[in-house]
């Protein structure tokens, strides 16, 4: 395996990785690549066991053993969605219906690329041999070989309606991830987060009004848009973490992973943050909804967000055979409920026809 001693180490695999995946330097123009910091705030630790002292710069500052091991894994996984999502978003990036279109994705990619960057610099610069072969590794999962960390990340995203969704619901759930990182005692680790955040806010814009441009375009039915929110927004409750998770209680009390409204005057549900955090994000995708059902024709369903026990891959109903509207099904009958309610070939090959006009979607001018 090869390792790496250096960050311009780091950097010579990821101009490779950048050719192994195909990505086409052009879309990358002279986009200066950086690690970027802003201020936080609070010098004092805002939560947890450690309260009132001052953030830790380095790691050795940091409480040896499951505190190190736990900041590790928190920059290891948020590293290794970034990659990811380039890695998944290659199929749009050959068929887009404007050249607005391709710009704007081609921008989320190098920011996200940014950020798999910056999580790879904290790693190489703070996290010493270990947090090289980390960063290594953040080059080596591919989400095409289903090896990236979390389910959400291997998913395909085969056309522009999966891009789309995947920055209206999982770059959202990227936004509270990185908003309670902006919390972290690890100092490095929270100044990361705001030009992160600010980055994040475009793909979030990205997605949903390419959402409500094809909502307004009127010729994919909502029937068919809803099949694809119901792989997404299952896969963007996962990522939350699981119900009642001594990890998330873990993560707050060593002070490395706020609320993501955290306010220290404010006592924390310790035993729901994850459960608080898919709660607000559930209220806020639902507000969204409710703006592009306006968009509908009466005659269509609205959109709707399906129910939490549908095709989840964490937590108390993992692998049940439960529907969109909540009822548990027998396996058989789960099965053909699953090839109706995703996209499958003949909604494959319906949107490709579809994508052939170029009137699927509105111009952003109009827009
Ligand atoms: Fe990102
Ligand atoms: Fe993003």
């Amino acid at each position: 395996m090869a390792r790496i001693a250096t960050f311009d180490d780091w950097i010579a695999l990821f101009r490779q990785w950048q050719r192994d995946i195909g990505y086409d330097p052009a879309l990358i123009g002279n986009y200066t690549f950086e690690a970027r910091f802003a201020d936080t705030g609070s010098p004092a630790i805002e939560f947890g066991r450690f309260r009132g002292e001052r953030k830790w710069e380095r790691l050795e500052e940091v409480s040896p053993g499951q505190v190190r091991d736990d900041l590790l894994r928190l920059v290891v996984y948020q590293g290794d969605t970034e990659l990811a999502s380039v890695e998944q978003q290659r199929n749009p990036v050959q068929t887009c219906p404007s050249a607005h279109d391709l710009k704007s994705l081609a921008r989320v990619n190098r920011e996200e690329m940014r950020h798999g960057w910056q999580m790879a610099y904290l790693l190489v610069t703070c996290f010493g041999e270990t947090g090289r072969a980390e960063a290594l590794k953040l080059l080596e999962r591919r989400a095409d070989q289903n090896r990236r960390l979390l389910g959400a990340f291997n998913e395909p995203v085969e056309n522009w309606i999966d891009f789309y969704c995947y920055t209206e619901f999982v770059d959202r759930d990227g936004r509270y991830q990185l908003t309670m990182l902006s919390h972290s005692a690890f100092a490095p680790l929270a100044r990361s987060m705001p030009p992160m955040l600010e980055e994040e806010k475009y793909h979030l814009f990205t997605g949903n009004t390419g959402l409500m441009r094809i909502l307004k375009a009127g010729r994919i039915p909502s029937t068919l848009i809803q099949k694809y929110f119901n792989r997404w927004i299952p896969v963007s409750l996962d990522l939350f973490g699981k119900d009642s998770s001594a990890s998330a209680l873990r993560f707050y009390e060593e002070g490395l992973k706020g609320r993501y409204d955290e306010d220290p005057s404010r006592p924390a549900d310790l035993a729901h943050l994850n459960e608080h955090a898919r709660e607000l994000y559930v209220r806020e995708s639902q507000a969204l909804l409710d703006a592009l059902n306006e968009l509908i024709p009466p005659d269509q369903p609205r959109l709707r967000i399906p129910d939490p026990k549908f095709r989840r891959s964490i937590g108390e109903y993992v692998g049940q055979p439960y529907s969109v509207d909540g009822d548990l099904l027998t396996p058989a009958a789960y099965e053909r409920h699953l090839a109706e309610v995703l996209p499958g070939p003949e909604d494959r090959r319906r949107l490709e026809s579809i994508f052939k006009e170029p009137d699927w979607i509105l111009p952003v001018a109009t827009a």
